[in-house]
């Protein structure tokens, strides 16, 4: 499967990173970054850091793109959950890989172009890369395969705001856009993330089982885990765990019988203040204008985690 993974690296977008590169049956064929968990040129650059611990230094490109949403300026990074480098202050070697040098809607659409029709679109942070892209360039949608993102919340408690997930809740117009685009779109949100468990015992174990070639990438998910673990704690009074919300997007592309889906007519509200950023599905047999959008309701996490797991021990 070839992907093309857009991102805000971020310590869960990191391990989905590399859970992607170690899976033999996928490949990445391009990185892009928005701001979000940190600035866009800050989470390219953890991206090759992250492309350099796994081996494939200099071996895909990646691009910074959007340093600010659709509408308004950025708030304050959330540091208490990504650290302040993005990457749980754990500091990786430095690469010699460059990013891009070219606008990221190019870079997007070029891929799309090189691939089209077999590329699937991997969101895991803010969605306005997708929607510059789309704006730019009215056939992008239709030379992608389908998408799959992680965002929103349907029925689960938002983590920004009481029905707000992040990732759409930081660009709610950018998401809208990239959920009324002529494709075809799963949004792993908060329904099925949060009922994901990452348990510090699952990794420690994995620290002991894991393929000795992968040993740095598993050392380097454990001590990141530390920071975001406790931002969990902090956020979510969680003890030993951690919702899986990027690596389980990953996951569910590789393997969508993981989850059970409903594709529901849904816009992003684009007003308000505590719903800003929230998902409206419409279940009525007149609903309003909005496309279909194929959403996770039930995950079988033992089977997901085990996936994720698998990736580091072969
Ligand atoms: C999402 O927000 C970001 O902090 C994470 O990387 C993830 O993509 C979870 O709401
Ligand atoms: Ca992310």
């Amino acid at each position: 499967m070839k992907i093309f993974i857009d991102c805000d690296p971020g310590v869960d977008d990191s391990i989905a990173i590399l859970f992607a590169l170690f899976r033999k049956d996928v490949e990445i064929v391009g990185i892009s970054t928005s701001v979000g968990n940190v600035s866009a040129s800050k989470g390219a650059e953890n991206a090759m850091r992250i492309l350099k611990l796994a081996g494939y230094e200099g071996k895909i490109p990646v691009c910074a793109g959007a340093e600010k949403p659709l509408r308004g300026e950025c708030e304050d990074f959330p540091t208490f959950i990504h650290g302040v480098n993005g990457t749980g202050n754990v500091e990786l070697p430095a690469t010699s890989q460059r990013p891009m040098d070219m606008d990221v809607s190019d870079f997007m659409y070029q891929k799309a172009c090189d691939h089209a029709g077999e590329l699937v679109l991997i969101s895991l942070g803010r969605m306005t890369n997708l929607a510059n892209t789309l704006a730019r360039y009215p056939d992008y949608a239709g030379k992608i395969k389908r998408v799959v993102a992680m965002g929103g919340t349907v029925y689960a408690s938002g983590n920004v705001s009481p029905v707000v997930e992040a990732n759409i809740g930081g660009d709610p117009e950018a998401a809208d856009i990239a959920m009324q685009a002529d494709w075809d779109m799963t949004l792993v949100g908060l329904d099925v993330t949060t009922v994901t468990h990452l348990t510090r015992a699952d990794v420690d174990k994995l620290l002991r089982c894991c393929n000795p070639a992968k040993k740095d990438a598993v050392s380097f998910i454990s001590k990141a885990l530390q920071h975001y673990m406790n931002g969990s704690r902090i956020q979510n009074y969680t003890m030993e765990y951690s919702p899986l919300h990027d690596p389980l997007a990953m996951v569910v592309a590789v393997d969508p019988s993981v989850v059970t889906t409903r594709k529901m007519v849904t816009r992003v509200e684009c007003g308000g203040t505590y719903c800003r950023g929230k998902i409206v599905v419409d279940l009525r047999e007149q609903p309003i204008k909005g496309r279909f959008v194929e959403h996770c309701l039930e995950v079988n996490s033992r089977k997901a985690l085990n996936e994720l797991f698998a990736a580091f021990q072969n």
